[in-house]
């Protein structure tokens, strides 16, 4: 293991913890890699490709909520009538929410725009076009953690707060996960405070299927990405063309799971620590859960809130839910 450190040096801070977790992740049984790495410059670009994708349905149907119901959304809030503070977790580009923005804003909402994202790029852009894009709008975006930023937010308890974590990104955990993701936010909230989830609806298993598993190789490139990706800034050797992207459904837990599948036994050298794969070995890389209704419903409650209202599109396949704290 000696070897590691050496190499190891090499690295900044910042690819250290990337290192460290991919090096843990693949020495696990089953192999595992975490779907946060799936966005660097270019997965970015592939994963706005697969947004426009006619296979990919998650967008296009919460776009249609939020365009068609921003009114009945502000509407549910408790808030808009004092002054609060609507917190967005991952606001991406905006383009759902600012739907939301621009109906509190003709509305004369008293309230404080809070984009909360890992990235310091997606804040950058936000802050140069906000201006333009809701004229009137006050906000403040914080680059970081979710849940720092909400630890910092929560010490202004008298204030209420809206959250949003839309984008289906609550799909990006396991229920388990998904349960202690809610607790731990219902932790950092006052009783009213409220918050607007995404989550994307159990349907026909084809369709699922089809979304992660895209007619034009999107979703393939985008989960390779991850192997190229860990090439360049790991300095390792994966030999990208021996691996597959393969999706699985089940419609009995609701889980999507992507996988990349090993072609041919192969020795891997990330960083001089070396990792072993067998043909037909898989890494798990990532998993969209899929709800019921009435589950989102038990979730609710199970965590601290009240399932306020829902919004879904015409078609039944996406819901944001609102939740009030108790
Ligand atoms: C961004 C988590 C909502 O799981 O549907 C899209 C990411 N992965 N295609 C999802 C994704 C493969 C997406 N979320």
């Amino acid at each position: 293991m000696t070897s590691i450190d050496t190499d190891e040096r090499r690295l900044t801070t910042k690819s250290k913890d990337f290192y460290l977790d991919v090096i843990q992740s693949l020495t696990e049984v089953p192999k595992r890699l975490s779907s946060k790495y799936f966005y660097d410059k270019k997965g970015d670009s592939l994963f706005q490709a697969i947004m426009n994708s006619p296979d990919y349905y998650l967008t296009r149907c919460e776009m249609e909520i939020f365009k068609c119901q921003a009114k009945e959304i502000v509407d549910s809030l408790i808030a808009p009538t004092l002054d609060f503070e609507l917190i967005e977790l991952g606001p991406g580009n905006c383009a759902k929410s600012i739907h939301l923005l621009r109906t509190l804003v003709s509305a004369n909402a008293s309230f404080n725009y809070v984009p909360i994202d890992i990235s310091e790029n997606v804040i950058s852009e936000l802050q140069s076009f906000l201006p333009n894009t809701a004229p009137g709008l006050r906000f403040n975006g914080l680059v970081g953690d979710y849940f720092d930023a909400l630890a910092i937010h929560s010490l202004l308890p008298a204030t209420r707060k809206v959250v949003m974590c839309l984008g289906g990104n609550i799909g990006n955990m396991t229920v388990v996960e998904s349960n202690q993701f809610c607790k731990k936010l219902r932790s950092y909230l006052q009783p009213g405070d409220q918050c607007i989830i995404g989550f994307d609806l159990v349907k026909h298993p084809a369709v699922i299927k089809l979304a992660y598993d895209d007619r034009d190789g999107l979703t393939r490139d985008f989960n390779l990405n991850l192997l190229t990706r860990i090439n360049r800034e790991l300095d390792a050797d994966f030999r990208i063309d021996q691996f597959e992207h393969y999706c699985s459904y089940d419609p009995l837990t609701g889980a999507a799971k992507s996988y990349l599948v090993c072609l041919s036994d192969m020795v891997v050298d990330i960083s001089g620590t070396t990792i072993r794969f067998e043909k037909d070995e898989c890494i798990w890389t990532e998993i969209s859960q899929k709800y019921s209704k009435s589950q989102i419903h038990q979730m609710a409650t199970d965590n601290g809130f009240i399932h306020t209202a829902e919004f879904l599109d015409s078609r039944s396949w996406l819901m944001d839910a609102i939740w009030t704290a108790v």
